[in-house]
């Protein structure tokens, strides 16, 4: 049983590792989808203790924004607040399972993994996602739409993180994508109101940009 405490140090100890950072990887960003996943286990199951630590510790180590060998930040928390060697291997086991990259994604083989990650795509999407496409396309300089720029489907890892698109690309590589990726029932239902949102918002984002309304 992790105490409370450790869970109130993880946040601090995110929030001064995303100190400034202004590309969507944000201290709430990891706190919501601790509380996401703290509802969808409720009703799936799986160790509480687990699926907290990897979400709030789950982009501590993301490569876009750290150069961290081994999930080093992670690690480095952990150690120093006393979790265990196994329960350590197990959140370091889940947290390499589960983000986002293209069709090389993964499926992750625990429970753990499965509700953590739907709890980090969730974010991905509806409100809080279409604003965090736009700030993270911001902090690139990247526009936000070119009409008649294409958007690129089934890219591997590395075509993803490297290729520069517009944000509302993004939502054909991405976003819209999401909603059938969910591992459990929970989680899929969740990203059903979200997934309708992002299509209303495109929907009025193209009679706006076309001058009709
Ligand atoms: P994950 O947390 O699964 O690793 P990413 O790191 O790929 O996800 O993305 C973090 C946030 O930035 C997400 O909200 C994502 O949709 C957004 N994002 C990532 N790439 C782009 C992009 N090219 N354009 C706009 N938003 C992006
Ligand atoms: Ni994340």
């Amino acid at each position: 049983m992790v105490s409370e405490s450790v869970f109130d140090a993880a946040k601090d100890y995110i929030r001064d590792l995303f100190e400034g950072d202004g590309s969507g990887h944000d201290y709430f960003h990891s706190v919501r989808v601790h509380d996401v996943a703290v509802t969808i286990q409720a009703t799936e199951g799986g160790d509480l203790d687990v699926i907290r630590l990897v979400a709030l510790l789950h982009d501590a180590d993301d490569r876009k924004l750290f150069d961290s060998a081994d999930y080093d930040n992670a690690r480095r928390f952990m150690g120093d607040n006393g979790i265990p060697d196994d329960v350590q291997e197990r959140v370091v086991h889940v947290i390499s399972q589960i983000s986002f990259k293209g069709k090389d994604s993964v499926v992750p083989d625990t429970l753990e993994g499965k509700i953590v990650q739907d709890a980090d795509r969730l974010d991905a999407i509806g409100a809080i996602g279409i604003g965090r496409a736009f700030a993270y396309g911001g902090s690139r300089s990247r526009p936000m739409h070119v009409p008649g720029q294409g958007f690129l489907e089934d890219m591997d890892a590395e075509t993803y993180y490297s290729h520069e698109n517009t944000t509302i690309n993004h939502f054909y590589e991405k976003l819209l994508l999401l909603k059938d990726m969910m591992n459990t029932p929970t989680a899929r239902d969740m990203a059903e109101g979200r997934h309708r949102f992002m299509e209303s918002f495109l929907e009025e984002f193209y009679a706006e940009w076309d001058g009709q309304r």
